[in-house]
């Protein structure tokens, strides 16, 4: 598959493509377990089958399973016991976690994410909003889990772009600022290396239009969750300040439109949230779990 745009093919330079090739791979277990995901059906003797090919997953995934995020006292020895005791939902987000933390958790020096895992917060906080929107939405442009997928690398391009910046790109880097440093802002590039990647068009089209805005009409249903997920976790400046407080108040108003769009009713608006909060709330144990 390749849907990439000419201009990608015509602007991106040599020295960041090779930066690009220099990336920690993408554990083939990730395309493997997308697939899965989108069957209707599946049992957790499959989810077991594609996970035990790459065993440095395994022991991470059990000793997640076993840290006190999940409440157990006994030791879980298996994959299929962890199914059971934590839940298929719950480590079907880990082994999308586990496998692009190669990349998310590396610290960045021009982009205001705070240094202890704010980019992977970032990345992880927007994949499980983004994930909370794409069920209630119920969107043929873009399923839950490529939601979710597209959640944890939709901000991979800043990957590369940091390590091109002027030194005086700080902060609030603008879309200004990274095409004069490559010619590509941080959402074209992400696309470019998730087509590279070959993850599904879904994922890629989303990635690329999460910045494309919530007002506009040519952005698809990818794009908007994406935007709206970011623009959420962002109320609480989730991966962006030291302390956040989850129990801040996210206004419906300013989403009405976007929500409408995605035909979800704005009643179900609180129960989302609360949702999201629920979902972010465990995420800086996770990270403090060392790899
Ligand atoms: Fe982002
Ligand atoms: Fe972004």
């Amino acid at each position: 598959m390749d849907s990439t745009p000419d201009k990608n093919w015509r602007t991106v330079r040599f020295d960041v493509l090779e930066r690009i090739d220099r990336m920690p791979s993408l554990s083939a277990v990730i395309h493997e377990f997308l697939e899965l995901s989108m069957r209707d059906m599946f049992s957790a003797t499959d989810f077991e089958k594609v996970i035990a090919k790459d065993q440095a997953l395994v022991a991470r995934l059990l000793k997640v399973a076993n840290s006190g995020l999940y409440g157990r006292s006994r030791s879980i020895a298996s994959i299929a016991e962890a199914v059971v005791l934590v839940g298929l939902e719950n480590l079907k987000r880990i082994v999308f976690a586990v496998t692009t933390e190669g990349l998310t958790r590396r610290k960045l020096v021009h982009y205001d994410y705070h240094d202890q895992g704010g980019f992977w917060l970032h990345s992880m906080g927007v994949a499980l909003a983004a994930r909370t929107f794409a069920e209630a939405a119920r969107s043929n442009a873009i399923r839950p889990e490529e939601a979710f997928v597209g959640g944890l690398l939709h901000d991979v391009g800043k990957l590369v772009i940091d390590e091109f910046l002027e030194a005086d790109a700080v902060g609030k880097v603008t879309k200004r600022q990274e095409i004069a440093a490559i010619g590509l802002d941080h959402a074209e590039l992400a696309e470019y290396i998730l087509n590279q990647w070959n993850l599904p068009e879904p994922v890629t089209r989303a990635v690329r239009h999460h910045h494309s805005g919530l007002d506009d009409p040519a952005n698809f249903e990818g794009g908007l969750i994406l935007g709206l997920a970011e623009k959420v976790c962002d109320v609480w400046g989730f991966g962006r300040h030291l302390a956040v407080d989850l129990s801040t108040d996210v206004p419906l108003e300013p989403f009405a439109d976007v929500l409408a769009r995605l035909g979800i009713g704005a009643g179900r608006w609180d129960q989302l949230v609360w949702d999201i909060r629920q979902h972010l709330s465990g995420c800086e144990e996770l990270y403090r779990l060392d790899a």
